[in-house]
């Protein structure tokens, strides 16, 4: 596999200079998931690097870059909305550049409606475009470029050192893989993303020593698939492995990872976790239903009974771990008795957390073929369900943490005046009174009480 190193750009950054009279604000806006968040990062880094500050509003900006995500039509609603309001921006101050990228720029058809309807967008670049930015931002500024809408391309190899800048100090994103070879039918993420590529174990070893050496605590490793991570590489490696190699590095840190998908999920995983300190004791692994019709519908590669079976080990061999799922309600043909297994499911295994999502149709996907009778209104009834049984179980397991002291990464501040937020290595957040000073290092936290489902504490 050919991998691209990202050269210094220091042409474009001198052409930039010479443009603008003062350096250049940009506004970087990722609107996705984590990898989208972690691309908007590079995108950051990128432009830093060219001599772009950063700003935190549309008003200050000489550039605006919307990082999209297509999962779900309500993301691409949202994009539209916000990119429509820059139009009145545009016309008061005529040399601001406004682009669009990430996955909705993957979609000939977005690139179309973007060319048609929205004259005052004058960049549009892919996923694997990143590293061309500068070179695209100097043929629109010295080039005397209208606009520059590029078609979406996919790109089999990896790019590395791609400059970054991240947002926070303490906690980073650390992509081991791209793109998802699973195509799930109701999933517009392969289309849009392309299919599997690791990354280097070396590459990755690489960043993830520097991320210590500078600090970080906690270190997320991301994939849309990590349980396949190691596909395709000359290195006999698996995901396994990787979480080993990693912990064999000193420093106080931990390490969180998502996203697992039950079909590749071992018990070789489970026994990495349950060996490996460092490791969260957390498994966010999506289910997306409790009905096996559904599932083989969904082309999820799995039964309810062969979750369940996983999850279970993980409970015997990992004391106190918790997990999360995503759940999708209403996809095409799910009957009320398919959704009561969504209900007995989630009982069964008892989640601490849920991210729901009502079934929307993404086209050139093979579930928006299906026909999908049910009507709305059934959709959203099911979905207030289902969060009402989760809202009891995930209060129930919260309340049962009182008492214990854990250790716990001080991320910010809390609700209340005086309060600082920290999560637990469960992923559960408590909150407690502390000194803003604390954010960003560990403190341990007597746990007293919950609200919902969150916690209280005391600093011990
Ligand atoms: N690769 C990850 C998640 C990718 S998308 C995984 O497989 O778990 C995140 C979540 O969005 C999915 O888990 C799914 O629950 C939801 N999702 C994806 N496509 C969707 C659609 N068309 N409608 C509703 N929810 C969707
Ligand atoms: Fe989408 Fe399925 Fe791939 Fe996740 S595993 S990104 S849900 S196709
Ligand atoms: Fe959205 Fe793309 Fe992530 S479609 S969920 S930003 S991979």
């Amino acid at each position: 596999m050919e991998i691209i190193h990202f050269e210094h750009n220091k042409q474009a950054a001198e052409l930039v200079a010479k443009w603008y009279d003062s350096p250049p604000l940009a506004y970087v806006h990722s609107f996705g998931c984590q990898q989208n968040v972690n691309d908007g990062e590079k995108i950051k880094g990128v432009l830093a690097d060219i001599g772009y500050g950063m700003c935190d509003s549309v008003e200050e900006a000489d550039l605006i870059l919307f990082n999209t995500c297509a999962v779900r039509e309500h993301a691409e609603q949202r994009v539209f909305g916000n990119v429509g309001a820059l139009k009145r921006l545009k016309k008061d101050k005529p040399g601001l550049i406004i682009g669009l990228c990430g996955c909705m720029a993957q979609q000939q058809s977005i690139v179309d409606k973007i060319r048609e309807s929205y004259p005052f967008v004058d960049i549009v670049f892919g996923v694997n475009g990143i590293d061309t930015l500068p070179q695209l931002l100097c043929e629109k500024i010295a080039g005397n470029k209208k606009r520059i809408l590029l078609t979406p391309t996919e790109r089999a190899e990896v790019v590395e050192e791609t400059p970054i800048r991240r947002d926070s100090n303490f906690r980073a994103w650390l992509p081991i893989m791209y793109g998802c070879d699973n195509f799930c039918t109701y999933c517009i993420v392969p289309y849009v993303r392309g299919r599997e590529r690791s990354r280097r174990s070396a590459d990755i070893l690489a960043e993830f020593k520097e991320l210590v050496a500078a600090g970080y605590k906690e270190i997320t490793l991301l994939g849309q698939n990590v349980n396949s991570y190691g596909k395709g590489l000359e290195e006999q490696i698996d995901f396994s492995d990787l979480l080993n190699l990693l912990c064999t590095v000193p420093g106080d840190y931990h390490i969180r990872f998502m996203t697992s998908h039950p079909k590749d999920a071992s018990r070789k995983l489970i026994d990495t976790i349950a060996a490996q300190d460092k490791i969260c004791n957390h498994l966010h692994l999506p289910v997306q239903s409790g009905s096996d019709r559904i599932l083989a519908q969904m082309n999820r590669h799995y039964t309810v009974a062969q979750y369940l079976e996983l999850m279970d080990y993980a409970k015997e061999k990992i004391p106190g771990i918790t997990f999360s799922s995503d759940i999708i309600v209403g996809f095409p043909g799910e009957t009320e008795e398919d959704f009561e297994g969504t209900l007995e499911l989630i009982r069964k295994v008892g989640y601490m957390q849920l991210f729901t999502f009502i079934y929307s149709k993404r086209s050139g996907t093979k579930a928006a073929t299906m026909p999908d009778p049910i009507t709305r209104k059934e959709k959203t009834d099911r979905m207030a369900r289902l969060l009402s049984v989760q809202d009891e179980i995930a209060r129930k397991l919260v309340a049962d943490m009182t008492g214990q002291t854990q250790r716990v990464l001080v991320e910010g501040s809390g609700r209340d005046e005086g309060t600082l937020s920290g999560r637990l290595t469960n992923n559960l957040v408590v909150e407690f009174t502390a000194e803003p000073s604390l954010v960003g290092s560990y403190a341990m936290v007597h746990l007293t009480g919950s609200r919902g489902t969150v916690l209280k504490g005391e600093l011990v």
